[in-house]
């Protein structure tokens, strides 16, 4: 059962979102991971200018992946997927600037990295429409679903430094 504390949390992050509308939820896959590149990604998010608010580095159990993927479930790529998505540690991370998902987006590239454009994360290093270094949320509702989904309002910090929860 769901308890108030649970909803009294929920509520306030949709305020904050409301308030900034300005969050996205990313993660470093393990492809990236696998290859080195966790300190050249965080540098181009930081660099785009992205706060972190919220960041973990952390393994994904298929249990976990099953349920945040449940979207792609009837997707011929959805096993896949998981097996990858659980084949080493990520970065997760909560991210904060003005447009944010747009932004992100075009710094993220297309899902197929062939046909990301030049100077993009996925350009430059993912390998696979699959293996595609990094995720991005596509909106700002997901976003707050998928942040929340990885992170409890304890583990997000203001611009001040200040515990979210
Ligand atoms: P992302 O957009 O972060 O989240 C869904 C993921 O599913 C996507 O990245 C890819 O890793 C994967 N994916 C999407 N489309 C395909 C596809 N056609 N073939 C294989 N994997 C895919």
């Amino acid at each position: 059962m769901r308890t108030f504390a649970f909803y009294f949390l929920f509520i306030f992050l949709i305020f904050y979102i409301t308030m900034t509308g300005n969050i996205t939820f990313t993660m470093i896959k393990p492809d990236a991971v696998k290859n080195g590149h966790i300190g050249a990604i965080l540098k181009m998010i930081t660099d785009a200018g992205f706060r972190i608010v919220a960041m973990k580095f952390t393994r994904m159990s298929v249990a976990k992946a099953s349920k945040f993927y449940e979207i792609h479930k009837e997707q011929p790529f959805y096993d896949k997927l998981i097996e990858f998505m659980t084949s080493g540690p990520i970065v997760a991370a909560v991210l904060e600037k003005e447009n944010a998902v747009e932004d992100f987006r075009k710094l993220v590239g297309t899902t197929n990295p062939d046909n990301a454009e030049e100077g993009t994360i996925r350009k430059l290093y993912a390998t696979s429409t699959r293996e595609n270094a990094v995720h991005g949320s596509d909106s700002d509702e997901n976003a707050l679903h998928e942040g929340s989904f990885h992170f409890a309002t304890s583990e997000w910090f203001d611009k001040d430094g200040n515990c979210m929860g």
